[in-house]
């Protein structure tokens, strides 16, 4: 039987930090979702979101596979305990939604889809931010050729200050983390949904400070040491031939450098920060005297900036609803082809050479609201 309020598929959360209260809370906007648990391997984490949140608090990640009324795991891990939460629970039955990057590396992710596959369970994987009005809107703009043929494309991603807010941002900055797999997916994701799929890279990185200190106000580490490169340079050929430029750096501390842009034959598109869902998307066509924001082609969550845009539940919804046979947007395929493009960057620095990609992924469907015009 579907999903839906009447039914709802049963979800339970592995991995009760930080972003766990932002799924609980979005995920709640969704009536075919039902939260009824939670499990962290420090069991005081998972305690006190189950008190917050008014859900079962299991005794370990054991238990909580084990138990048969939960249909859909998040996995909101660490980046490293990704491809094991994944696969065990995979075994266990459940279809997990798994948050981003899909997992530290190519091959654990491999691993996953091939263990999914076997177990005839569905992977879903953030980030689901491109499914927003923003996403939305520029994807069908390019769709529908208002800037023309898409020659380049420029993201920008800039340090989020993780040490000033995050009580313990130790995992940013170690291998699984950096800003090419805590903040890339989300521009990356963006660029394939418009553009599709990377055929090949070429780049450079390297660590920055080698030490950082951590200033949050409820900060669990006072410093954190470096052992991941920080800052990103690459060039993306896609495969339709647009050419994309791509930096990525926690030491870009403040900027005047824009999100993301596309630049057609006839008219460049600017695209909002895509860790978020909406705000506005700007047009200016080579024959127009200023910029005008595009009508966005989906109803938007929120306004940009407001707390709306940090819920997250979407992607989970999105699984739930490819379960029940439509089309799987934030598809663990579609996470798997933006981590390779990542790893391949790195590659491409370590080896100074142009990296092959070897995957592609259909671009996913645009959501049923969009109404292109
Ligand atoms: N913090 C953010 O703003 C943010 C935003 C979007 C996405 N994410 C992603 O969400 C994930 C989690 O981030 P976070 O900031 O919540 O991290 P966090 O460190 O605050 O929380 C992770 C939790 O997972 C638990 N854990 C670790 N290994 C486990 C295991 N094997 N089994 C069960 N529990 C385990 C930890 O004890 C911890 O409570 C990461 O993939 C991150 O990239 C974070």
């Amino acid at each position: 039987m579907p999903y839906g309020p009447e039914t709802p598929a049963h979800v339970a959360i592995i991995g009760a930090g930080n972003i766990a209260r932002r799924y609980v809370e979005g995920m709640g906007r969704y009536p075919q979702l039902r939260l009824i648990g939670c499990a962290d391997v420090v069991q005081p984490m998972a305690d006190a979101l189950a008190a917050d949140a008014g859900i079962r608090a299991y005794t370990s990640v054991d238990e909580l596979v084990a138990d048969p009324d939960v249909d859909i795991v998040v996995n909101i891990t660490p980046p490293t305990a990704h491809a094991a939460v994944t696969s065990q629970a995979l075994a266990a039955g459940k279809h997990v939604y798994v948050e981003k990057p899909i997992a530290a590396t190519v091959a654990e992710s491999k691993s996953m889809l091939a263990a999914a596959a076997a177990h005839r369970r569905t992977i879903g994987s953030a980030p689901d931010t491109f499914l927003g009005s923003a996403g939305q809107t520029a994807r069908a703009a390019i769709d529908r050729g208002v800037i023309g043929e898409p020659i380049g494309a420029t993201a920008f991603v800039t340090h989020s200050k993780a040490e000033t807010w995050h009580p313990d941002p130790t995992f940013l900055f170690q291998p699984g983390g950096g800003p090419a797999l805590d903040l890339g997916p989300y521009y990356l994701t963006t660029l394939v949904n418009m553009l599709g799929s990377v055929a090949a890279v070429a780049g450079f990185t390297r660590v920055g400070a080698p030490v950082r200190p951590v200033t949050a106000p409820d900060r669990r580490v006072d410093t954190v040491e470096v052992t991941t490169p920080t800052h990103w340079g690459a060039t993306l050929k896609f495969r339709s031939g647009t050419i994309g430029t791509l930096l990525m750096s926690f030491d870009v501390w403040d900027s005047h450098l824009p999100k993301i842009e596309v630049y057609g034959t006839a008219g460049t598109l600017t695209v909002p920060d895509p860790n978020e869902f909406d705000g506005d998307v700007t047009l200016r066509l080579h024959s127009e005297d200023d910029w005008r924001v595009l009508e966005p082609v989906i109803a938007p969550s929120g306004a940009a900036g407001t707390p709306a845009q940090y819920l997250r539940g979407m992607g989970v919804a999105d699984l739930a609803a490819a379960i029940d046979g439509a089309p799987h947007r934030a598809s663990a395929a579609l996470a798997t082809h933006v981590l390779e493009v990542i790893e391949a960057i790195q590659v491409a620095s370590d080896s100074q050479s142009v990296v092959h990609i070897d995957s592609t992924v259909p671009r996913p469907a645009p959501m049923e609201r969009a109404v292109p015009s």
